[in-house]
């Protein structure tokens, strides 16, 4: 018989998380936002907690009426069992207008991203600047427009 131990819960970044998300972000990106840039943005983030430990965390800000998906990451042993879409389904709402960028290359977001309403509405050539890579804009319409 097997038991089933997984539990996530979902919640605001905190001081002590750090430490947890900066090593997550450096093994995720080429070039990671440092300690500095999360503590700033602390109240923008939420991190998916499992026994204690962090294993992802999404980082979302209002400009100009809009919400913006700033980052996100999964710790890479827990990748692929449904994190990263209980955070971005955790920042969602059907009221208001959502964007972010990708990398024309990571394909396993933008069907994250797809799955949960967004839709590639254009580019930003060279938008990467460790190896000028384009991005993807994506977008995702409120739910009655
Ligand atoms: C992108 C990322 C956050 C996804 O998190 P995750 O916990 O692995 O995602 P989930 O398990 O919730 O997968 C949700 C969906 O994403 C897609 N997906 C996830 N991993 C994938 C992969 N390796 N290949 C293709 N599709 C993938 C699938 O459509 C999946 O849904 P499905 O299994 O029902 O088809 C994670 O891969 C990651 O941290 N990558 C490195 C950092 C990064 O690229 N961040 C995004 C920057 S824009």
């Amino acid at each position: 018989m097997c038991y089933n131990y997984f539990m996530l819960i979902i919640e605001h970044m905190v001081e002590n998380d750090l430490d947890q998300v900066v090593a997550i972000e450096r093994v995720s990106f080429k070039a990671p936002k440092s300690a500095d840039i999360f503590r700033n943005d602390e109240k923008k983030y939420l991190v998916a907690r499992e026994s204690g430990s962090v294993v992802g965390y999404i980082g979302v800000e209002d400009i100009a009426g809009e919400r913006h998906v700033i980052n996100m990451a999964v710790r890479p042993d827990r990748r692929c069992q449904g994190i990263g879409g209980k955070l971005i389904g955790a920042v969602l709402d059907d009221d208001s207008v959502f964007f972010l960028e990708v990398r024309i290359s990571n394909q396993a977001a933008k069907k994250l991203y797809e799955n949960f309403g967004f839709k590639q509405v254009g580019l930003r050539k060279g938008y990467y600047q460790d190896n000028g890579e384009d991005a993807y804009i994506m977008k995702k319409e409120p739910r009655n427009t």
